[in-house]
């Protein structure tokens, strides 16, 4: 008789990437999972309000590999990818101690650090030779057997094997908050350190919500500005196209008319992992007001032919309607 195969089973042999990613999206306790024979999908959201998701391509993977379920009869459609929640904080915690013992997560700035390998090594029990034939310095095995069943993560390491079974809790389908990508009213891109920079320096006044302004294009107006009031004061900040500046610079603006929309200061702040881990941000809004944060973060994934892989953190948020903006005038917090 064959061995019974998971409906789902993949490996990686560095968790670092994957737990940078998920942090990225962990301001909610709960993520929605949904497997698929391209990677998985993470997402987590606050009310209907702001929505963030993250893909790991198979690609993040060393071996990934996806039996969809079958169809009840051959007429029939093949039935929904599997979709769960799971505790995501329970993940990272798992996760976490895995990758605490990951020895490239201290050698940031390439190059593989023999001293450290040597020294792991022989804390480990294992010589160096091991370790360079095998390149790695564990494996951490997924798998998921289908609706019901734990996503269950084996790792491997040094002789030692862990296994920790998630529950995963039925879910609801959540539609996605719709945003509109072929009606745009703003699309700029910018360092997201900028976009960082911006949001703490917000925080400072303790807003409830935060305006972006946009306009194509005057010399009496920024190009973006991001100002919030609260509590304690006001606070702007500009961005601009021109590069000689020392305004945050915005390395593309498009921008037809001038256009502004306020957003509750409490989802950009569940952004700020995201904003501190990426190398860049593309912040649009479309016609509806939506604002969609798209994060690119570089991977230093252990590839063997030296590539940096990237993956990207989307969040979107829903604007305030004007009134609740003018009720926030007062500085009443919605965060904390
Ligand atoms: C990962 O776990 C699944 C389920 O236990 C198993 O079928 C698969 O062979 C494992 N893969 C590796 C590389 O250990
Ligand atoms: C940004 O604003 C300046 C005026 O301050 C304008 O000359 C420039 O065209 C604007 N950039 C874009 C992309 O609208």
């Amino acid at each position: 008789m064959a061995a019974i195969v998971p409906m789902f089973s993949a490996v990686a042999s560095s968790t670092r990437h994957i737990l940078l990613l998920l942090r990225c999206i962990s301001f909610a306790k709960k993520a929605l999972v949904r497997i698929s024979a391209e990677g998985l999908r993470f997402s987590t959201d606050e009310g209907s309000s702001i929505e963030a998701f993250v893909f790991l391509d198979k690609a993040l993977f060393t071996s990934y590999t996806y039996h969809a379920p079958e169809p009840a009869s051959s007429q029939d459609d093949p039935p929904e990818p599997p979709f769960f929640e799971i505790d995501l904080q329970s993940l990272l915690e798992t996760l976490n101690i895995f990758s605490l013992s990951d020895l490239t997560s201290s050698t940031r700035s390439g190059g593989y650090d023999d001293f450290a390998a040597h020294r792991l090594n022989r804390h480990a029990g294992m010589n160096a030779f091991t370790n360079h034939a095998m390149g790695v310095t564990g494996v951490c095995n997924f798998s998921y057997n289908g609706e019901g069943g734990a996503l269950s993560i084996h790792m491997f390491e040094s002789g030692v094997t862990t296994t920790c079974d998630l529950t995963t809790y039925e879910a609801d389908t959540v539609e996605d908050i719709p945003f509109n990508r072929d009606s745009l009213s703003v699309k700029t891109i910018m360092r997201a350190k900028f976009l960082l920079e911006a949001v703490t320096e917000l925080n400072s006044v303790n807003p409830a919500s935060m305006t972006v302004f946009a306009s194509p294009g005057s010399a009496s107006k920024p190009n973006l500005s991001l100002s919030a009031i609260g509590a304690l004061g006001t606070a702007a900040i500009d961005f601009t196209t021109a590069t000689s500046s020392e305004t945050p610079v915005l390395e593309s603006l498009y921008c037809p008319t001038e256009t502004s929309a306020s957003y509750p200061f409490a989802a950009l702040k569940a952004a700020q992992r995201a904003m501190a881990s990426a190398t860049k941000v593309s912040l649009r809004l479309d016609d509806e007001g939506v604002l969609s944060l798209q994060f690119l973060i570089e991977l230093e994934v252990g590839s063997s032919d030296g590539s940096g892989a990237v993956a990207f953190v989307d969040f979107r948020i829903v604007p305030l309607v004007d009134d609740e903006g003018a009720r926030e005038h007062g500085g009443e917090s919605t965060s904390e």
